[in-house]
């Protein structure tokens, strides 16, 4: 039997480099060997205030970059969280075996309820929907960014807690986060992650923008005053982030990329990795405008949300038996 993969992601606004390189970029390479579930993470995404109709228009963007960047329905499961309800169900037997304290330990919690009046619940709570999305389908590995270590932990701990508890009902998952770019940072605050939800648009590059945006965000991208092409996370954070996405775009390692610039300056250097950046997106930009158009999409989403449901409520069922909920007809 092939090993599985889940991952997903928040339809909370436009992709950025970030999810591609740490995560996007990642999911075709496993959909020949490995039975994948892609999933779009609705039900996390209201966890904040969302506006319905961009919610519903950024779900079905995401779909159709799923297929944009290359997945195949015909290999790899996609479909949408909330199109399955075991989803939320199994959350909520998770949320019965989870501590708030271990809730509340949560860096990103923490980061995204810090200072904020009317947190809401689905905030503290969140970790165990994202263990439930991976339990439910026995995964093995989960391919994300650096950023979501913590709450794979916590998944991990959860699964080992509740089969200790209930016989051995889920698989211990292991994590996969990519050599170069797990943790893509933020071009006007290089010590920041780079996000969908930052405000400032110059700080991300969107999967979907023009080449020429692209072009001015990498130049005005900040780095230092030294000028010299190299990797030192510390002293040069700008320029470092911009080194790990040209390498992880390119496979190219690190110190043959200092090698390549050296006595050249930045400008020489950010223009190149502007055009491997475009290199890179322009493709998937007519796919996507090509998917986003057809019925195919839905169709798409239709199936994978079947086979999504079969899948998960096996996994639901036993969990419901383990912990005694309903009834067993006489
Ligand atoms: P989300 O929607 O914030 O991000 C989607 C994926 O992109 C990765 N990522 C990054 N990687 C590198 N550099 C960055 N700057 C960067 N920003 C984001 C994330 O690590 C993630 O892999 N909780 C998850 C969604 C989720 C999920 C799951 C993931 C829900 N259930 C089950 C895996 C398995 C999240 O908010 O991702």
């Amino acid at each position: 039997m092939k090993k599985v993969i889940f991952s997903g992601i928040q339809p909370s606004g436009d992709l950025t480099l970030g999810n591609y390189i740490g995560a996007l970029k990642q999911f075709g390479n496993f959909q020949d060997e490995y039975d994948c579930y892609y999933c779009i993470v609705d039900e996390h995404a209201i966890t904040v205030p969302q506006d319905r109709l961009k919610l519903r228009k950024q779900i079905r963007s995401l779909a159709a970059l799923y297929l944009a960047v290359g997945l195949d329905p015909e290999k790899a499961t996609l479909f949408i969280q909330s199109e399955v309800p075991a989803h939320a169900q199994a959350a909520w037997i998770l949320q019965c075996n989870v501590y708030i304290g271990e809730l509340e330990r949560m860096t990103q919690f923490k980061d995204k309820s810090a200072g904020k009046a009317g947190v809401s619940a689905g905030l503290l709570t969140y970790p165990p929907l994202m263990a439930a999305d991976i339990l439910l389908y026995q995964t093995d590995l989960i391919p994300v960014g650096d950023d979501q270590k913590q709450h794979i932990e916590l998944t991990r701990d959860l699964a080992e807690r509740f089969n200790k508890k209930h016989n051995e009902i889920f698989k211990v998952p292991d994590i996969f986060v990519p050599k170069q770019g797990a943790r893509v940072m933020s071009l006007q605050e290089p010590t920041k992650k780079m996000s969908k939800s930052d405000e400032n648009v110059k700080s991300a590059i969107y999967l979907l923008d023009p080449p020429n945006t692209i072009r001015k965000k990498i130049k005005s991208a900040v780095t230092d005053s030294s000028g010299v092409v190299q990797y030192d996370k510390e002293n040069k954070p700008g320029i470092s982030n911009l080194l790990s996405i040209y390498s992880a775009l390119t496979g190219e390692a690190i110190a043959v990329i200092e090698e390549k610039y050296v006595n050249k300056g930045y400008g020489d250097f950010k223009a190149d990795l502007a055009e491997i950046v475009v290199q890179e997106l322009e493709p998937i930009q007519e796919r996507y405008e090509n998917f986003i158009q057809s019925d195919e999409l839905d169709d798409i989403l239709d199936a994978g949300a079947e086979k999504a449901r079969f899948i998960a409520n096996k996994t639901l069922k036993k969990m419901e038996n383990a912990v005694g909920l309903g009834r067993k007809r006489r």
